[in-house]
């Protein structure tokens, strides 16, 4: 740890341009004399300390990061105690859950915001609140955008939720409440009462949602302190780390190491492959690709089937398994699957993290302390658990999350001898999750058990944003009977908590010219996961007379946009598969280097 920069750090700091620099003496005072006016000193500004920022993503608005506002104050301690000064500032919010139309849309917005943050003010390094969902990507992505010194911290998932006696977890219970309340054995207010059970403290779902995959992969990348993304929000661990974290970001000012040094091909890899053994969240691959792109780092959609998908499922927690939160943190959280990927060869061990130490050094004493929760390798729950790149004649690519393919849709689907990767049935489609929940219990829809459901204009164009949208569950009439999953095809996301078998990240989308605008109700589409295929079974001329007919009438048609923000990201967002970035932002790298 660097005590005292002042006289250790021969390297100008960038903060020094604007206290400390003779000449612009007039430009100096006027930067320096508003900075003083809550108590900060001329001599504390002038001293050549680091100035840190904390970048604050928790506020009333986002009550899964909202717990930061308290962490703050430890972070604080560890800046000052190692020698720096604290600049803390907001971050535009992102609730998951409350941000309408989606939460998708906010991703962009709230990078493009803190690039001009970290760029435009006195900061020499900063550390990341992360926390809720689109909330670490979007620090990251900023983080490497202008490549100064930054470390995550993450708030933590919720403690456990129980209902009678069982483990309820964020959005997983959700999906399995919707089905009893519309096969009729609950009532709404019991409905509430099982939802919000999953509630029980501060902190992010305590599932393997987006929240957790993605500060386990922060961790698994290198941008954190090793052990600290399962800490369960209300730990006193949780206090301690964030002190550390604090102490951590000043060593890191000191030692120049930025973004660029942690943020390798080899720490995308090591975390596409921590990704699979996890159980990670559907939207990984589009909030990692946006950050390779970010970076600088190439990374396509096909590595994450090349590394990642014949990894085993190594944790148990839901929604492909049973534990939460605290119990994946209790189990050893991610040092102790990294040290078991490590048995296998399967890490790049010399990866730089961000306490200066390789990933190898950080994580090869770890040990699984429970392992029902965190299975050793050779016990694995379930084999080549990663995602599936799938291709064909209705899109480029689109992914599908093979740990969460339950029991009853393997016996279902995937059991033909002659076939035992492939399926195929008519479709119904859906233009928009309005017309889904509109129509899917009306019983002229037609909804059988050999029905694959589709989703189109869910797409980051179509919705915007991308909605959270291609986990639709099957007609009540159907879950009376007892089916409780069909297949499902669409251009949007799904919630990480789910753990719907859907096929979704089409990429391009309906809206920016993906063949699924011209899917019909009745097409059949035939999908064959051993070849990686999904194709409608239209014939080629039929294929192109749509095409055709669609475009002399301008396209997929998609609703207007209903903010400027909307209208402005549409006009510049990309596809899924390539992370969904803001095209023209990419070309901005490293953009703090003098
Ligand atoms: Fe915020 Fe799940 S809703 S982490
Ligand atoms: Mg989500």
């Amino acid at each position: 740890m660097a005590d005292d920069l002042s006289s250790s750090t021969p390297r100008k700091l960038r903060s020094r341009a604007w206290f400390d620099d003779p000449s612009h003496a007039d430009m100096t005072a006027l930067y320096l004399e508003r900075y003083m006016n809550f108590g900060l000193s001329l001599e504390e500004l002038q001293s050549g300390k680091p100035i840190i920022g904390i970048a604050q993503t928790g506020s009333d608005l986002s009550p899964c990061n909202r717990h930061h506002l308290v962490l703050a104050e430890r972070i604080r301690e560890g800046i000052r105690e190692a020698g720096g000064i604290v600049l803390e500032f907001p971050v535009h919010p992102i609730q998951e859950t409350g941000k309408r139309p989606t939460a998708g849309l906010d991703r962009n917005l709230s990078y493009m915001g803190l690039v001009e943050l970290l760029f435009g003010y006195p900061l020499d390094g900063v550390v990341l609140t992360t926390g809720c969902d689109k909330t670490t990507p979007a620090c990251l992505m900023a983080a490497a955008t202008v490549n100064i010194p930054a470390i995550a911290l993450s708030v933590g998932p919720m403690l456990n939720g129980y209902f009678k006696g069982q483990r309820t977890g964020s959005g997983t219970i959700v999906w399995h409440a919707r089905e009893l309340l519309a096969e009729g054995e609950i009532d709404y207010k019991e409905f509430i009462k099982m939802v919000s059970s999953s509630a029980p403290s501060t902190g992010y779902c305590n599932t393997m949602g987006t929240a957790t995959t993605m500060n386990s992969l922060t961790e698994a990348l290198g941008m954190s302190l090793p052990g600290q993304a399962a800490i369960p929000a209300p730990y006193r661990d949780r206090q301690e780390a964030a002190y550390l974290t604090g102490k951590q970001i000043v060593e890191m000012v000191a030692a120049d190491r930025k973004p660029s040094d942690i943020l390798t091909r080899e720490a995308f890899i090591n975390a596409i492959r921590v990704n699979s053994a996890i159980g990670g969240s559907t939207n990984a691959p589009i909030h990692l690709n946006a950050l390779a792109r970010h970076m600088g780092v190439e990374l396509t959609i096909d590595d994450w089937q090349t590394y990642g998908r014949e990894i085993p499922l190594l944790v148990n927690l839901q929604p492909a398994g049973e534990y939460l939160g605290e119990d994946y943190y209790r189990a050893g959280g991610v040092p102790a699957i990294v040290a078991e990927l490590m048995k296998q060869g399967l890490i790049h061990e010399d990866a730089l993290t961000a306490n200066g130490q390789t990933m190898g050094d950080n994580c090869r004493e770890a040990e699984i302390e429970n392992d029902k929760v965190i299975r050793p390798f050779e016990q694995a729950l379930t084999p080549s658990a990663g995602f599936s790149v799938l291709r064909g004649n209705l899109f480029n690519s689109a992914i599908m999350k093979l740990s969460v393919i339950s029991k009853e849709f393997r016996e279902r689907y995937l059991s033909n001898p002659d076939d035992p990767e492939a399926f195929e049935g008519p479709v119904i489609v859906f233009d928009g999750p309005e017309e889904y929940h509109a129509k899917i219990d009306d019983p002229d829809l037609g909804v059988t058990e050999k029905t694959l459901l589709i989703m189109r204009g869910a797409g980051p164009n179509g919705y915007p944003g991308a909605a959270e949208v291609v986990n639709m569950r099957p007609s009540a009439e159907l879950l009376k009977k007892g089916i409780h999953a069909l297949p499902c095809i669409g251009d949007g996301r799904q919630s990480g908590t789910s753990g719907s078998p859907s096929i979704l990240n089409a990429s391009p989308e309906a809206a920016s010219g993906g063949n699924l605008a011209i899917l019909q109700t009745g097409d059949v589409v035939r999908v064959d996961l051993r070849k990686g295929t999904v194709n409608m079974l239209v014939s080629d001329e039929e294929i192109a007379r749509r095409r055709k007919e669609l475009d002399e009438k301008g396209g997929y048609p998609f609703p207007a946009s209903q903010t400027p923000w909307q209208e402005l990201q549409r006009s510049v967002m990309g596809e899924l598969e390539s992370g969904a970035v803001m095209e023209p932002a990419v070309k901005y790298q490293r953009i703090a280097q003098t």
